[in-house]
């Protein structure tokens, strides 16, 4: 007779997506739904000019492969998209093949690494096609070997291009590879003019499409450096490309035009921020994990209160406790989302006109400013 009842509590469980927690109290299921936005480690071979390091140092932090394990079993059974490498470089990681495997194992159909390519040597690029990686993005921001060591300080350029270039031929060698090569191009003065012919010469590698970015201003001088300021020469450049890309017939991404005229950030930091407006984080579930195992529903709200620890709660929990669900209902029920000043990733385009929406969180918002 108890065994019936179990069965029949268990097949009613199913049927309603609860699952017992350890407690005795009721939780929902978490399916594979999640795209998981995450870091192996904080730390990066290079120094790029407009990243985010020369603000500040992330304290050295790399998973073991105990914490590995933890993410087989109790984290990548949940995540339908991965993006590894959102503030570090990931290939220079030594377990990234482990952690290939492990998310090829549990499941995950879509897998994106985000790479400087300086180590994406001959092995490296095999390990990637053996796991048939999805999506593969390096980053060069410029044409020419002196733009690029100014900007991509620490890289070697005929290096880097070498190593785009030999995987694109390992790739195209695999009648089964089916990895698609993106390249990044963050435009700022010191490279604008180098933005059009990037077109061809990524086409020419073998890269498959190109994404062209605002900058982020993550320092006081970077300001100086973004486009946004200089709307006519931003939006004929924009143009430049499109019709660049037109004529190439290469697919390519560009910003959206800037308005004539700028609503420029007035320096005083915001106390408490609350953006009004779509946030991609809660449309596509988003979880940003960093590599001591917390947990946040976007990269841009770090300085508020995590989610959890995966390596102490599992991501089921962290998922449905109070954080993450009163997040989700502000930011999709009321529709603003409390603790971000501005989406910095897909800046809506009612936004293109404000400073504040191109600038790190660290320089608008007060509980920001020590990250
Ligand atoms: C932080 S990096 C991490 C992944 C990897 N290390 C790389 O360089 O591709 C991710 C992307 O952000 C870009 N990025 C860095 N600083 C930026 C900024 N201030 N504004 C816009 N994009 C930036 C990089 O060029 C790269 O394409
Ligand atoms: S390679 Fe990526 S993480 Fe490293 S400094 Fe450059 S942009 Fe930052």
């Amino acid at each position: 007779m108890a065994t019936a009842i179990g069965a029949v509590v268990r097949s009613l469980s199913e049927v309603l997506g609860w699952h017992a927690r350890r407690n005795g109290s009721p939780v929902r299921n978490l399916g594979r739904e999640i795209y998981l936005l995450m870091d192996l480690s904080t730390t990066c071979d290079i120094l790029c000019s407009h990243c985010f390091r020369n603000a500040y140092t992330p304290a050295p932090r790399t998973m073991t492969a105990r914490e590995l394990e933890v993410l087989e079993t109790s984290v990548f059974p949940h995540v339908d998209r991965l993006a590894f490498s959102e503030t570090a470089e990931a290939l220079h990681v030594r377990m990234m093949p482990e952690a290939l495997s492990a998310a090829r194992r549990a499941g995950i159909p879509f897998i994106r690494i985000q790479s400087n390519g300086t180590h994406l040597s001959p092995e490296v690029g095999k390990v990637l096609l053996d796991h048939a990686l999805n999506v593969l993005g390096v980053s060069l921001d410029a044409v020419t070997p002196e733009t690029f060591a100014r900007i991509r300080k620490g890289a070697d350029w005929e290096q880097v291009v070498k190593n785009v270039r030999a995987f694109a031929r390992m790739r195209d060698a695999r009648p089964e590879a089916r990895t698609r090569i993106a390249l990044n191009f963050s435009v700022m003065v010191q490279n604008a003019a180098e933005a059009p012919s990037f077109i061809r010469f990524a086409k020419e590698l073998g890269a498959d499409s190109v994404s062209f970015t605002h900058l982020m201003i993550e320092t006081e001088e970077m300001r100086s450096w973004s486009l946004i300021h200089d709307p006519v020469r931003a939006n004929s450049l924009f143009s430049e490309l499109r019709e660049e890309a037109e004529q190439v017939a290469f697919p390519v991404l560009v910003p959206e035009d800037v308005p004539s005229t700028l609503k420029p950030f007035d320096g005083a930091l915001l106390e408490s921020p609350c953006y009004h407006g779509p946030c991609q984080a809660a449309r596509e579930k988003w979880v940003y994990l960093m590599a001591d195992g917390t947990c946040h529903p976007c990269l841009n709200l770090q300085d508020c209160r995590p989610m959890g620890n995966v390596f102490e709660t599992p991501l089921s929990e962290l998922w449905f406790g109070p954080r993450n669900q009163s997040f989700r209902r502000g930011a999709l029920v009321s529709g603003h989302v409390e603790g971000c000043d501005h989406c910095k990733i897909f800046i809506d385009p009612s936004e293109t006109g404000n400073e504040m929406a191109y600038m790190a969180k660290r320089l608008t918002t007060r509980s920001a400013a020590n990250l």
